[in-house]
């Protein structure tokens, strides 16, 4: 590195503690996945038998590349991209891939925080006495997703707060903001829990989630299938795989012990996933609404266990609401920042100053352009403003098959590309890297030495980065890519 980028260093910014740092990157992983992901996996997925599975899967991958990204960010202090070009100029397409993925996971995101702030201001209104979903009920789904001004509308107030967050610094945006909404969705979450908890027939939810029951894991096929589920959703759970934690990890300052950052991250994430379980399931429970309703669960389901719920239904609903506005931002600007960062970094190698006001907003405007036909396509529902990917191509579903989900909606279009293919191959080329040529020895255990931690864990962590992550990488790379282009039948 010449002088001059050497001055530039601390343009980069860096947290100011480590409570900060876990704030954020708890934040980061704790989202939609969690609150939404989560439950309607489970529920489609056994209970009981996809938890045990997704709680081991933490442990020995969830826990083993958080570690990896980690130690790859803070070693190198660079993002995604620059991580890996510090290795070898031959390797930054693994970063490239993760700054992708981050894109077009964003342009979905956007548009899902949208909805979400669309339902917390629809309770809001409720609450306040003005009429919010009065006269709509459950129909309102069908009616926001040809509500296109509201689509937009609310679609460009997710982007305008990312912005404003992001352009604020490491510092003084992410971790302020981080450091103040996380407790508060912690504690929303446990009043939503607790109150749950005392309605009729909640008891059913808990039964579902802990009683011990493996039938759903029954034959070689069964136990894959809840495997491949859990894996998936366990790697976007914990924001893994794209560089995300690669960047936050180089704000990090070296006197922070890395191991046990890289078991904090995914614990906390994980008692919010079951903890949002806890509020979902037995809701649905004790209000007749189906738990398998696959992703339609935070929408409709749970706009009618609020609706159904009387009373207070209205004021629970905004709460829920809002805390999954908050675990939405809180991810979204992390994904914002990754692709920030690879253009900050550039900056500072050529020794420029750079501009991270403009370089948000150019990046957010991209995303937000690239989003858009998310926000307008009606989620593939047929006669929208703008055409499903499907629809564009003139595809025709064979008798009794449903379109691919990759082409059945731009959502899942960006879903695939990124969840569904970058994300599982990113995790995979950063195992592969690490165990196998820059070896865990060099790249992680003198990083995780640093001010005089102990690293204990070294024979277990190699293995797994040698063997069992790239394993299950590859497992949940083919499971996904045939979810997401295999047609299902109807
Ligand atoms: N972990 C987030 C969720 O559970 O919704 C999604 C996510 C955020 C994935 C950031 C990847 C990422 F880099």
């Amino acid at each position: 590195m010449d002088q001059k980028s050497q001055h530039l260093e601390h343009e980069r910014g860096s947290w100011g503690s480590n409570f900060g740092f876990l704030m954020a990157a708890v934040g980061s992983a704790v989202g939609l996945g969690n609150i939404w992901g989560f439950p309607y996996k489970m529920g489609m997925t056994g209970g009981f038998a996809f938890l045990i599975v997704y709680l081991i899967l933490v442990v020995v991958v969830g826990c083993v590349v958080m570690l990896g990204e980690l130690a790859l960010g803070r070693k190198t202090g660079r993002g995604a991209v620059g991580a890996y070009m510090q290795f070898s100029k031959k390797h930054k397409w693994v970063g490239f891939l993760g700054v992708i993925a981050g894109f077009c996971l964003l342009a979905f995101y956007n548009v899902l925080g949208g909805m979400v702030m669309r339902y917390m201001f629809g309770f809001f209104f409720e609450v306040v006495g003005i009429d919010g979903f009065a006269g709509q009920g459950t129909g309102f789904f069908g009616f926001l997703l040809y509500d296109y001004g509201g689509m937009l509308f609310f679609h460009v107030l997710f982007v305008i707060i990312n912005i404003l967050i992001v352009m604020g610094g490491v510092e003084s945006g992410i971790e302020k903001f981080s450091s103040v909404a996380m407790p508060a969705l912690f504690f929303i979450l446990l009043f939503v829990v607790v109150y749950i908890a005392f309605q009729d027939g909640a008891a059913e939810g808990y039964a579902f989630m802990f009683k011990p029951d493996f039938s759903a894991m029954s034959g070689f096929s069964g136990f894959l299938n809840v495997l491949k589920t859990a894996a998936g959703q366990m790697f976007f759970s914990l924001s893994l795989g794209m560089g995300c934690m690669i960047t936050y990890g180089s704000y990090l300052d070296k006197k922070e012990d890395l191991q046990k950052n890289a078991i904090i991250i995914p614990a906390c994430d994980t008692l919010i996933a079951i903890m949002a379980g806890m509020a979902v399931l037995p809701a649905c429970a004790a209000y007749d609404v189906p738990y398998a309703s696959g992703p339609g669960l935070l929408f409709t389901s749970m706009q009618q266990v609020f609706t159904n719920m009387g009373e207070f239904g209205a004021f629970v609903g905004f709460l829920f609401y809002f805390l999954v506005f908050i675990a939405a931002v809180t991810s979204s600007i992390s994904l914002l920042e990754v692709v920030c960062t690879y253009r900050i970094d550039r900056a500072i190698d050529k020794g420029v100053k750079p501009n991270r006001q403009k370089i948000t907003c150019i990046a957010a405007g991209l995303i937000f352009v690239v989003g858009l036909p998310v926000a307008l396509d009606a989620l593939g529902s047929g006669g929208a403003i703008f055409p499903a990917p499907f629809e564009i191509i003139g595809y025709q579903a064979a008798e009794g098959y449903k379109v691919p989900m990759a082409i059945d909606c731009w959502l899942d279009f960006f879903d695939t590309i990124s969840e569904g293919v970058l994300m599982p191959f990113g995790a995979l080329a950063m195992s592969v890297l690490i165990g196998w040529v820059y070896k865990t020895k060099k790249a992680v255990v003198p990083e995780c030495e640093q001010a005089g931690h102990k690293f204990w864990g070294y024979g277990f962590f190699n293995v797994c980065f040698k063997f069992i992550v790239p394993a299950i990488m590859i497992l949940v790379l083919v499971a996904q890519v045939i979810d997401f282009f295999v047609p299902k039948p109807l």
